[in-house]
């Protein structure tokens, strides 16, 4: 994983530009209205989505597994931007409780293990009520099929990254047990679910 997403970062830069994911402006407005200040970003890339959170008085805090990803945001955000450089599968990197949690575009990419010790660990680090959001490509994306079938709903494809596809059974089996209130459809360069869930909530899923 680190050598692919290096190499990536390294060849191509900004590759996805500066402009916020839909997803991360949804997760904005909500964590505005319900006050969240303190946000942590899993799979923080160069941080085009942290710049949202940022300029509406969020700070953020990010993981990331490649160092020249990181450098990139360093040129952007200075020390506005703190990023803990390491795999979400050594999580947790520090002692802070946040508010919110904003995983994009990452879940989807590891097995199932690290899939349930990433959510478990995100849990971990929210405070009481605090939000944690995921997105995951569903099974309705063109790309669901192709490639190396390497388990259930989980292929090999674009040159070595393996990508999980997500429907309504495995998000409940995989969100049902940490707070999730709702899932909402998202078209970013690929359908997307953006998967909400509350620490302390009894779940109760709604798809809208
Ligand atoms: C599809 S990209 C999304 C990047 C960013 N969230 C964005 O939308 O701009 C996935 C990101 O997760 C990072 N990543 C992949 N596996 C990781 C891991 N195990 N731990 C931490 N970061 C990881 C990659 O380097 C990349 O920055």
């Amino acid at each position: 994983m680190t050598k692919f997403w290096e190499k990536a970062f390294k060849e191509k830069q900004e590759m996805w530009g500066h402009v916020p994911a839909n997803s991360a402006e949804l997760a904005k407005d909500f964590f505005k209205k319900h006050h969240v200040k303190d946000v942590l970003i899993p799979g923080i890339g160069y941080g085009r989505n942290a710049k949202t959170f940022i300029e509406n008085g969020i700070k953020v805090t990010g993981i990331e597994i490649s160092e020249t990803a990181i450098e990139i945001a360093k040129k952007y955000f200075g020390d506005e931007l703190t990023i803990h450089h390491g795999s979400v599968t050594e999580m947790p990197f520090d002692n802070t409780l946040y508010d919110g949690i904003f995983c994009y575009g990452l879940i989807y990419l590891l097995d199932q293990d690290e899939r349930q010790k990433l959510i478990q660990d995100c849990y971990k680090q929210l405070k009481d009520d605090g939000f944690m959001f995921f997105t995951a490509i569903t099974k309705a994306a063109k790309t669901y099929g192709q490639g190396i079938q390497i388990s259930k709903d989980r292929f090999e494809m674009f040159g070595g990254v393996k990508i999980y596809f997500y429907d309504d059974e495995s998000i409940k089996e995989e969100f049902g047990d940490v707070g999730l209130f709702e899932v909402t459809d998202v078209e970013e360069n690929y359908p997307f679910y953006l998967i909400k869930c509350r620490k302390g909530m009894n779940s109760h899923f709604k798809m809208t």
